[in-house]
């Protein structure tokens, strides 16, 4: 099976996309590539830090690689926090942290649509390749559910009664952003053997 380093040094991220890529690809992480150190992400845009992790990957292994950018839209906040997710509360914040601050920016909001966008860079010899995925839904007024990771205890799926985090991480890889975005990366891998 051919083999695909994934830029990521988030565990829950590699775990989804091992689990969607099983069989298609074999998924090496940071580690067993050997590779250490921080990741540059300084793009203004997810597809400029989809590009520049995935460069970053490319340039130290000469291998095909992918990263992955995501970022949660929100309407009534402009499209904040956006390309800045991760970093929302400050710089070493953590994601509950960024949960308390989006909760407090959405306070009193009656407009509460939102969505989760991805934006996936693929380098297959040398050239890069985009793949897109989003989810729309709306930001709760508190947290529902210990499952999933970052904002998902507060985003509503549309057509879905629970939030991210209380579906099991089967149902939400198959709706999600970032298993849109897969989904895709699967189909062109599939038609270009
Ligand atoms: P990244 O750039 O793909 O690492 O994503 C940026 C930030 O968006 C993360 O630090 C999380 O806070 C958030 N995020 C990304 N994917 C998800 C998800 O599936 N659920 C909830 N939050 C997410």
């Amino acid at each position: 099976m051919r083999e695909l380093i994934f830029a990521t040094n988030n565990k829950h991220k590699l775990e989804e996309v091992r689990q969607l890529l099983e069989g298609k690809a074999t998924i090496v992480s940071l580690a067993q590539a050997g590779l250490e150190g921080e990741i540059p992400e300084t793009a203004d845009t997810l597809q400029g830090n989809a590009l520049q992790k995935a460069q970053w990957v490319w340039e130290r292994t000469g291998k095909d690689c992918f990263a992955d950018d995501t970022g949660l839209e929100v309407n009534a906040l402009d499209g904040a926090p956006g390309v800045y997710s991760a970093r929302y509360a400050g710089e070493h914040c953590t994601f509950d942290d960024n949960v308390n601050k989006l909760l407090d920016a959405m306070e009193g909001k009656t407009n509460r649509k939102a969505a989760f966008r991805t934006v996936i860079c693929l380098i297959e010899g040398g050239e890069p390749r985009y793949f897109e995925g989003k989810v729309e839904g709306c930001i709760l007024t508190e947290r529902y559910g210990k499952g999933g990771f970052g904002y998902d205890p507060v985003f509503m799926p549309d057509r879905f009664a629970v939030s991210f985090a209380e579906m099991p991480l089967e149902v939400k890889n198959q709706i999600s952003h970032r298993g849109l975005a897969v989904s895709q990366l699967v189909q062109y891998l599939a038609n270009s053997k």
